[in-house]
């Protein structure tokens, strides 16, 4: 197969931004009773971007597979090219990134505007070029999502931290292992730690780091370019600085939070759904819950089917780092609850704000009260109704809620769904969604 150059292809479609996926204005849901059959997971949204900013590091090409055909990737990939990197595709999920010729941004590309994992090319420009610039950090709107412990992992690294004109700025002439102790367990601070520290000199110690399977990915995928990173998984990480680190071939885990929503649909429509190609014990504490609610959920190696004859009983949720309950099945299990027997409670440790679905939800008859940190459901039935989608996983929600519904459902400004859900219409309708995009 002839490989094809993102940057010309990207280039020629500025206005359009994205090579898969288009901008859809509304969809269209009606009721479709049971979702019923297997659906294949695409590789990880949350491990693909940090793993796409680490080849920065690395000299010689990296060949990454299972990369999700989503817009954030397909903007992680258009900020990379745009700062030199050859970026050409090898087949549907693989692409090959050479850094050699890479150069850190003069000034922000308003790209980096647009995503939340913009933020990791500060820590991984600071371990290439001593120097990152990235603009106003993207991602859905929770309210604030603060990037102190970021900036402290950088600060006890030897960089600088500055912010002008309004572009987040990081420098150092020379970064040095440090022992980093985060306030809080933050994913991203993580990352940007991990990514500064790898080529830095001597030991870096990280405690109270995020625990989840995109960490672990980040870690196997620099060690296998040389890195030597321990502890990856647990609260933990050591890292030993090395002067070089070598592109490699490396495939992205499955994403963990798709895999869990097409759960969560056929659960809302009582049906009975595989998903293929994913690792079961990121979702134990999704399963877990299902299997207290009433559903039937068998797990084999790599796949995970759920069978739900009849309405789920209600239950509780309290989100938390990893191995908690995911922040991002919160809204999609919210939409399930309110299809559920009873009442639920859903208590969000993570993100305080991530209830902008609620009055989406409302709008189909759900019967939710919104308490402090929380949310109290009282299950039922919904209706059908004009939609406004107010974020990706919110999305998510609205989507299984208008499979479940009575009645046509309008979800507009749906392509924040785009951002996180590969191929999502042809995989809701493989499994029996009548659903349609204007
Ligand atoms: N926090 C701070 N200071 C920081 C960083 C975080 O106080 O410097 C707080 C946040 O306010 C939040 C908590 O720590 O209360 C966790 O934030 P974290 O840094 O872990 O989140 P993130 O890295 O910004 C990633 C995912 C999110 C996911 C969260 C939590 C990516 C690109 N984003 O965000 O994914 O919700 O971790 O698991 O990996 C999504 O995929 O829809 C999504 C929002």
């Amino acid at each position: 197969m002839r490989p094809f150059c993102y940057k010309t292809v990207y280039a020629k479609k500025k206005t359009r931004l994205c090579r898969v996926g288009f901008y859809m204005e509304k969809l269209i849901v009606r009721p479709c009773g049971a979702l019923r059959g297997r659906v294949g997971i695409g590789g990880s949204k949350n491990a693909a971007l940090p793993i796409l900013a680490a080849t920065l590091l690395c000299e010689g090409p990296s060949l990454i597979g299972n990369l999700p055909a989503i817009r954030d990737v397909e903007l992680a990939l258009a900020i990379l090219s745009g700062m030199g990197v050859a970026v050409t595709r090898v087949d549907r999920a693989t692409y090959e990134l050479n850094t050699n010729h890479a150069f850190p941004p003069a000034q922000p590309d308003p790209l980096t505007g647009r995503m939340r994992a913009s933020a990791y090319l500060l820590g991984a420009c600071l371990g290439r070029f001593g120097v990152g610039r990235v603009g106003c950090i993207g991602g859905c709107d929770f309210g604030g999502r603060p990037i102190d412990q970021h900036i402290k992992a950088f600060v006890a690294l030897g960089a600088t931290v500055s912010v002008e004109d309004e572009a987040i700025c990081v420098r150092a002439d020379h970064l040095h292992g440090a022992a980093i102790t985060f306030d809080t367990v933050s994913v991203g601070a993580t990352v940007n730690a991990m990514l500064a520290a790898v080529r830095a000199e001597g030991e870096t110690v990280l405690r109270n780091v995020a625990r989840e399977p995109h960490i672990v990915d980040l870690a196997a995928y620099l060690n296998r370019c040389g890195a030597d990173i321990r502890g990856a998984g647990t609260a933990t990480i050591r890292i030993r600085g090395v002067k070089t680190l070598r592109g490699c071939s490396y495939s992205v885990i499955p994403d963990m939070i798709e895999a869990g929503t097409y759960l969560l649909a056929a659960a809302a429509t009582q049906g009975a759904v595989t998903v293929m190609g994913v690792d079961p014990t990121h979702l134990s504490p999704l399963t877990d819950v299902l299997r207290k609610m009433g559903a039937d959920v068998d797990c084999e190696e790599r796949r995970i089917s759920l069978f739900a004859t009849a309405r789920l009983r209600g239950s509780t949720i309290t989100t938390a780092p990893f191995p908690g309950f995911p922040t991002d099945l919160q809204p999609p299990m919210a939409a399930l609850f309110s299809v559920s027997l009873g009442e639920s409670r859903v208590c969000e440790t993570i993100w305080r704000h991530r209830f902008r679905y609620v009055e989406e939800l409302q709008k189909m008859g759900a019967d939710i009260r919104l308490q402090g940190d929380g949310a109290c459901i009282q299950g039922g039935q919904l209706h059908g109704a004009e939609l406004c989608v107010p974020d990706l996983r919110a999305g998510a929600a609205l989507l299984i809620a208008a499979c479940a519904a009575e009645g046509e459902s309008v979800l507009h400004s749906p392509s924040y769904i785009e951002r996180g859900y590969e191929d999502l219409l042809l995989k809701l309708r493989a499994l029996g969604a009548d659903i349609s995009a204007v």
